[in-house]
């Protein structure tokens, strides 16, 4: 039987993570050190990721995996430039200076703060992954179900591994030149971009809302009575509004 305790409060620099406290633990780690990914490293996470299940185990999931070749640097430097166009017009759209987010030690601020040197540094991060679906029929909600569960057993692979990473959705202003750069066929969806490498800082806890909240019984909004987090379980509001179109 798992510690409760422990579940909540998971020290992020360890590597010797259990599968539960994995889960409960992995952060979005946008800051980097400046040291590639060894390709043993890359493997393994990899082969975690193509391990991810798939309707009728058709695995329509494929990976494109971009570290220092000329053509992989070029389409960092593409992503970046759609990276800090989106984020620029998200902080805006968001009021990230506005409110709180004027005070520079805010946790509104040091949020902005983050996102900026992330995409600042994007086309320079140690690893940078497309994962990708191949289509064999129109799109339908569902689909990426086939595709994301193995991202997630991408960042949990890394985070095993003493490594980080986030989903990011930043190659969308540049879909189409990023498939010509990389010979990517048309059918083919680009279901997010991911950035990986040796987390860098500090890095809190995994922060949501209350599990009663999320969780409910045989009625919708009504609390399931198991449904009680650890102690020490660390609480965040759900972000932005989603009318303006945010991530
Ligand atoms: C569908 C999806 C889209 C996301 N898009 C972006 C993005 O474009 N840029 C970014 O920096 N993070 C993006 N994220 C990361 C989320 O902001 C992050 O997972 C969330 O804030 C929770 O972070 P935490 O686990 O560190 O608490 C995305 C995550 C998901 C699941």
């Amino acid at each position: 039987m798992a510690d409760m305790h422990d579940l909540a409060n998971t020290d992020l620099s360890r590597s010797d993570v259990g599968l539960l406290d994995g889960l409960c633990s992995t952060r979005a780690i946008r800051r980097y050190r400046d040291e590639p990914i060894p390709e043993p490293m890359l493997r393994d996470i990899l082969f975690a990721a193509t391990r991810g299940p798939s309707g009728s185990n058709r695995q329509p999931f494929r990976f494109v995996v971009l570290t220092d070749s000329d053509r992989a640097q070029a389409a960092k430097k593409l992503i970046a430039e759609g990276a800090q166009k989106m984020w620029a017009f998200k902080r805006k759209n968001d009021q990230y200076d506005e409110g709180s987010g004027a005070k520079s030690d805010s946790p509104k601020a040091r949020m902005a703060n983050v996102m900026q040197t992330y995409v600042d540094n994007f086309a320079t991060v140690p690893a940078l992954i497309l994962p990708c679906l191949v289509r064999y029929r129109d799109p339908t909600p569902m689909e990426g179900a086939s595709l994301y569960p193995a991202v997630q057993n991408l960042l949990l692979a890394a985070r095993a591994l003493g490594y980080g990473g986030v989903i990011t959705g930043f190659h969308g202003t540049v879909d189409e030149e990023l498939k010509k750069l990389l010979d990517i066929p048309q059918e083919v969806f680009i279901g997010c971009t991911v950035t990986l490498g040796k987390p860098q800082g500090g890095h809190g806890p995994v922060r949501r809302r209350p599990m009663s909240e999320l969780v409910f019984g045989d009625t919708w909004g009504v609390a399931a009575d198991w449904a009680i987090d650890p102690p020490g379980t660390s609480y965040t509001k759900a972000g932005p509004p989603p009318a303006k179109q945010s991530a």
